[in-house]
C-alpha cells in the first residue's frame, strides 16, 4: 500500500484544509445533519399518509439500494475533491461544466434555508412556551400557533435567534464549531429521544400506536407510497445538496467511507423509527379511534408537531416536562442539521470567493433573515377582502402556494433530487473507476466486497428511482 492515496493524485494540494479530528465526531457531525426535521416531523406523518408500516418498510428498502449508494458518491465525491460542492467537480473534473452542478447545490442550501430556518425560530419560540408553562395553561393549540404564524415581526425575532446561534457555530469552524457542537448536541438528542421513547411505550393503549407502525397492511400499498418514501429517503438522509459532499471534505484519509455511510443510515433510520414510536405511541395512547388519530398524525406539516403533538403532551401527567422535552430535542435536531446546510454555502464563499469564514457566515446569515422573513411573512392569514390592509401574506402567495411553500417544494422536491442525480450520474458514469474503487478501500488498505454491486446500483438502480420520482411529480403536477 502506498502512502499517497490515489485521490491525492487527482485532487489538488490538500494545504490546510480542516479536517475533522475523530470518528466519533465525523459520526456526530452527518448523522446530526441527517436527523432532523425530517425524522421527528416528516417520517412520523409520511407514515401515517402513506398507510403505517408498508410505507416503513418500502422507506427502508429505498435507504439501502437508492440512499445509501448516493450517501457514498456524495462522500467519494467530497473526499475526493477536497472542496465545497463546486470545487469538488471542478477539481474532479476540470475545464468540463460540472462545477455548475456544485452551484446548482448551493444554490438549493440557501433556498432550503429560507424556511427551515423559520422553523427552527418556531422550534426555540414553542420551547420558551412550554418551559414557561404558556402551553400547559392554553387550550386553544391550533389558535397559539396560528399567532405566532400570523405575527411577522414574532417570527422574525425567533428565526434571528436561529440564525444566531446556527451561525455562530459555524463561524468557529469545522472542528472547533460544527464537530464540537455536534459532539455535545447529539448524545442529549439521543438520551432525550430514549426517555420519551420509553415513556411512549408504557402508556397505557400506546401498543395500538406500534403495531400501527409494525404491522403492514399490503392493501395500502400504492405507486404515491413508493415515491413518497424515496423523497423522504433522500431528504432524510441529506442528499442532493451538496451537504454531504461539503463534509466528506472534511474527512481523513483513513476514514472508511462505506463503513461510515452505513452507521449514517442506521443512525438516521433509528431516530426515525423512535421518533415514531414516541409520537404513535403517545397519540394512540391518549388520542382515542385509530383512524382519528392517523388522519390527525397524516396532516402532519407544522400542525403536527405545534398543535397535535403539544395537545397530546397536555394530557400526560408531567405535560409540561415532556412538552418541554420534545421542543429541546427539536432545537437540537434543527440545530445540527441547520448547521449543515450552512456550512454547504460558507465553505463555498469562503473557497469561491475568498471571502473570510466569518465574512461568509455574516453574508448568509444576510441572505437568510431576508428569505426568512419574506417566508415567515408569506405564512400571515390574509384579510378577507384579499390584498387589502397591506397584508404580505397576500402578495406573497403564487398558485394557491405561499413563498415558503414555494421554498419547500421547489428544494425538497425538486432540487434536492435532481442533485442527487447529478452525483450519482457524475460518479457513476464520469468518475475514473479506479479512483472510486481507491476511495472505497482507502487505496487499497482494504478488500471491500460488493463494488460491482454499487456501480451497478450507482449507475442503474439510484438514477431510475430518482427520474421516477420526477416523472411522478410532473404528472402530478
Ligand atoms: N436531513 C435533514 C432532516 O432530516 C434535512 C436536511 C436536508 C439537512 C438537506 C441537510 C441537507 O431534517
Amino acid at each position: 500500500m502506498t502512502t499517497e492515496s490515489h485521490a491525492d493524485e487527482t485532487a489538488p494540494a490538500a494545504g490546510t484544509r480542516a479536517t475533522f479530528g475523530s470518528k466519533l465526531g465525523i459520526l456526530a457531525a452527518t448523522a446530526g445533519s441527517a436527523v432532523g426535521l425530517g425524522n421527528v416531523w416528516r417520517f412520523p406523518s409520511e407514515t401515517a399518509n402513506g398507510g403505517g408500516a408498508v410505507f416503513v418498510l418500502i422507506y427502508l428498502a429505498c435507504v439501502c439500494f437508492f440512499g445509501l449508494p448516493v450517501v457514498l458518491a456524495e462522500f467519494i465525491l467530497g473526499r475526493a475533491g477536497k472542496a465545497n460542492p463546486a470545487g469538488a467537480y471542478r477539481n474532479l473534473a476540470p475545464g468540463k461544466p460540472f462545477h455548475y452542478f456544485g452551484v446548482f447545490a448551493v444554490a438549493a442550501a440557501v433556498l432550503i434555508l429560507g424556511f427551515y430556518m423559520v422553523v427552527a425560530g418556531w422550534t426555540f419560540e414553542y420551547f420558551r412556551l412550554a418551559a414557561a408553562g404558556t402551553l400547559a395553561e392554553t387550550t386553544d393549540f391550533a389558535g397559539v400557533f396560528k399567532s405566532l404564524s400570523d405575527d411577522v415581526w414574532r417570527q422574525f425575532l425567533w428565526l434571528a435567534v436561529a440564525v444566531a446561534a446556527t451561525a455562530s457555530i459555524v463561524g468557529c469552524g469545522v472542528k472547533k464549531g460544527i464537530e464540537f457542537a455536534s459532539k455535545l448536541m447529539m448524545p442529549l438528542l439521543f438520551l432525550l429521544l430514549l426517555v420519551m421513547c420509553a415513556r411512549a411505550v408504557t402508556l397505557p393503549g400506546s401498543g395500538a400506536g406500534i403495531a400501527y407502525l409494525f404491522s403492514p397492511d399490503f392493501s395500502k400499498l400504492s405507486s404515491s407510497v413508493f415515491i413518497s418514501a424515496l423523497g423522504q429517503s433522500f431528504f432524510s438522509l441529506s442528499l442532493g445538496m451538496g451537504c454531504l459532499i461539503t463534509y466528506a471534505s472534511y474527512f481523513g484519509p483513513d476514514v472508511r467511507l462505506g463503513k461510515t455511510a452505513g452507521q449514517l443510515a442506521v443512525t438516521d433510520t433509528l431516530v426515525a423509527v423512535l421518533a415514531g414510536i414516541t409520537i404513535f405511541g403517545t397519540a394512540f395512547s391518549v388520542g382515542g379511534n385509530a383512524g382519528d388519530v392517523a388522519d390527525a398524525l397524516a396532516h402532519g406539516g407544522p400542525g403536527l408537531i405545534f398543535v397535535t403533538l403539544p395537545q397530546l403532551f397536555q394530557t400526560l401527567p408531567l405535560g409540561q416536562l415532556w412538552a418541554t422535552a420534545f421542543f429541546l430535542l427539536l432545537i437540537l435536531a434543527t440545530v445540527t442539521s441547520a448547521i449543515s446546510i450552512y456550512e454547504i454555502a460558507t465553505a463555498f464563499l469562503h473557497e469561491e470567493f475568498r471571502l473570510s469564514r466569518v465574512a461568509a457566515v455574516v453574508a448568509l446569515s444576510a441572505l437568510t433573515l431576508v428569505f426568512g422573513f419574506f417566508s415567515a411573512a408569506s405564512l400571515g392569514s390574509v384579510p378577507a377582502d384579499g390584498e387589502s390592509a397591506g397584508s404580505l401574506a397576500g402578495t406573497l402567495t403564487l398558485g394557491g402556494k405561499t413563498f415558503f411553500d414555494w421554498l419547500d417544494t421547489l428544494t425538497a422536491k425538486w432540487m434536492m433530487p435532481l442533485g442527487g442525480l447529478f452525483v450519482s450520474w457524475f460518479v457513476g458514469w464520469h468518475l475514473d473507476r479506479k479512483l472510486v474503487h481507491a476511495q472505497l478501500s482507502n487505496n487499497d488498505a482494504f478488500v471491500i466486497r460488493f463494488f460491482r454491486t454499487y456501480i451497478f446500483l450507482l449507475r442503474f438502480v439510484a438514477p431510475a428511482g430518482i427520474a421516477t420520482i420526477f416523472l411522478a411529480q410532473l404528472l402530478a403536477s
